[in-house]
């Protein structure tokens, strides 16, 4: 397993045996700011012969540099330092981690302030992440001692970042959990040990109830349970409540599919990359790593975490296309494609969370259409929302943390290709709008309740490689809602 670093703030240290790292703004010259690592100006000449301008995310690397006492001096390029976002602070940290991962004690010499600084040891971490427990044998250049990585951020206002990196630092955490749960494979994380995983949780002082099959049998939850029923695993709900606001304070609720692999059920899928449906349990993941996050930095505020885990698979008694199921809402729904099966185990968690919680918002995560890829690709997920202003701190939040959203449409025309000649609704909605109508069909189950569905079949696995994640799965949402929960509901 590879090891994720430590990491220390200090006014200064003088550390020796060390990975000197210097973040040089575009124009300056490297030297002048590790005049402790240095005296040789061993940085300037390099800097020289590279033509190093300190333009961002460049890099300087000199090895084993004589004269010093470093194990290696690095300059790592900012640009124009006025234009740095937080976000681009993450990514400056991201590639610093990348380029000194071989190296076991780093000092980062750091001339900004404390949020830039927690920012950049955000991204530092997140870089560092590995989902490599399955290898049984190391790559040559990798660390066969799994000694342990430290990183110390050497800045003025010491005090500040360090009570800034425990907010980020728990951020950092969430995401890794759920990469971790998204690249786990199917075999091992079925709904049972997912919903063992979550309810680990209870260690940060979150409260679990988990619901088998025979308590959301009686609860009458026949729609996630119609998908459960063609698989030997069993299904399981977990909620997960963190109570850091006051006693009267309306929870907000957050919601997660995880269907831990999607076959297709009967409606088979082709196998042609079949394999990444493992992934499909991407909301319920982000909904864990997110009450992980809250919990871990005690945040203000009352928060539920409901996640359906299934698995959809055809057997013998798995339901058909043509059945007709009642959900716990009372409405009933007919099957016409059994691979639309998220919206199906969306709906009675959505419907229960607003029942029996009645939050002040809800925000489901789900990896609910291929179609949000073909509108839009990796970059955003799809927002669908019936309030404005919970929209907009979504958009906002999205941008703040790097993970974006882009809002799409709802309206009763597109409600209406749902309606269905058997039951109140069918499962699917016909070849055109499909991320739409599948919101439509959750619509239908959220009542007056401020909600948001964030479809995130494009975000949160097979996820672009970029400075700060290079797993193949991003961890998509966690770091969002974490932004949106203390942006809008802890200010
Ligand atoms: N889990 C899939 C959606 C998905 C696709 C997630 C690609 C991640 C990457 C979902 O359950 C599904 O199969 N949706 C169908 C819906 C259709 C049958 C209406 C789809 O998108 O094709
Ligand atoms: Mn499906
Ligand atoms: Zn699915």
């Amino acid at each position: 397993m590879s090891t994720i670093p430590t990491i220390s703030f200090a006014k200064v240290a003088a550390p020796k045996k060390y990975a000197h790292v210097v973040l040089c703004p575009a124009g300056e010259k490297p030297s002048a700011l590790v005049p402790l690592a240095d005296p040789e100006n061993v940085l300037d000449g390099a800097a020289a012969t590279a033509r190093f301008t300190g333009k961002s995310k460049s890099k300087l690397d000199v090895l084993a540099p004589a004269g010093t006492n470093a194990t290696r001096l690095v300059a790592i390029g900012l640009g124009e330092t006025e234009k740095l976002k937080l976000t681009d602070w993450m990514a400056l940290g991201g590639v610093t981690f990348a380029t000194v991962a071989s190296e076991t004690q780093v000092a980062v010499y750091f001339d900004g302030d404390a949020d830039a600084a927690a920012a950049f040891a955000q991204g530092y971490l997140l870089r560092s992440y590995k989902f490599d427990k399955y290898k049984t044998k190391k790559a040559d250049d990798e660390d066969k001692s799994d000694k342990p990585h430290k990183l110390v951020i050497m800045l003025d206002e010491v005090t500040a970042a360090r009570r800034i990196w425990t907010a980020c630092k728990a951020s950092a955490e969430g995401t890794i959990l759920a990469r971790d749960l998204v690249n786990e494979p199917a075999n091992v994380l079925t709904p049972v040990e997912f919903a063992k995983r979550a309810a680990s949780l209870s260690k940060l002082g979150v409260e679990i109830q988990t619901l088998t099959e025979k308590e959301m049998k009686k609860l009458k939850m026949d729609a996630l349970l119609g998908v459960a029923q063609g698989s030997r695993n069993p299904p399981r709900m977990v909620v997960m409540k963190w109570k850091g606001g006051k006693a009267k304070d309306k929870p907000l609720a957050f919601v997660g599919k995880g269907v831990t692999f999607d076959t297709g059920g009967i409606s088979i899928k082709p196998s042609g990359g079949m394999e990444d449906m493992k992934g499909d349990m991407g909301g319920a993941a982000a909904v864990t790593g997110l009450m992980h996050t809250l919990a871990a930095r005690k945040a203000k505020v009352n928060a539920i975490g409901i996640i359906g885990l299934v698995e959809n698979m055809p057997d013998g008694n798995a339901q058909r296309p043509g059945d007709i199921v009642k959900s716990m809402s009372g409405q009933t729904i007919e099957i016409i494609n059994t691979d639309a099966e998220g919206r199906l185990v969306l709906c009675d968690a959505l419907w229960y969370c607003k029942e029996k919680f009645k939050p002040q918002i809800m925000i489901n995560l789900a990896t609910l259409t291929g179609a949000v890829l073909v509108a839009l690709g990796q970059q955003h997920a799809g927002l669908f929302s019936n309030n404005d202003e919970l929209s907009a701190n979504l958009t906002e939040a999205g941008l703040a943390s790097g993970e974006k959203v882009w809002r799409l449409p709802l309206a009763k025309e597109y409600d209406k290709m749902i309606d269905s000649k058997f039951a109140d609704m069918k499962n699917t909605g016909g070849r055109f709008a499909g991320s739409i109508t599948a919101a439509q069909f959750l619509a239908r189950y959220v009542g007056d309740t401020p909600w948001a569905h964030l479809d995130i079949a494009g975000t949160a696995l097979g996820s672009p490689q970029t400075d700060i994640n290079t797993s193949w799965s991003a961890g998509y949402g966690v770091s969002l809602l974490n932004q949106l929960v203390a942006d809008t509901y802890e200010k």
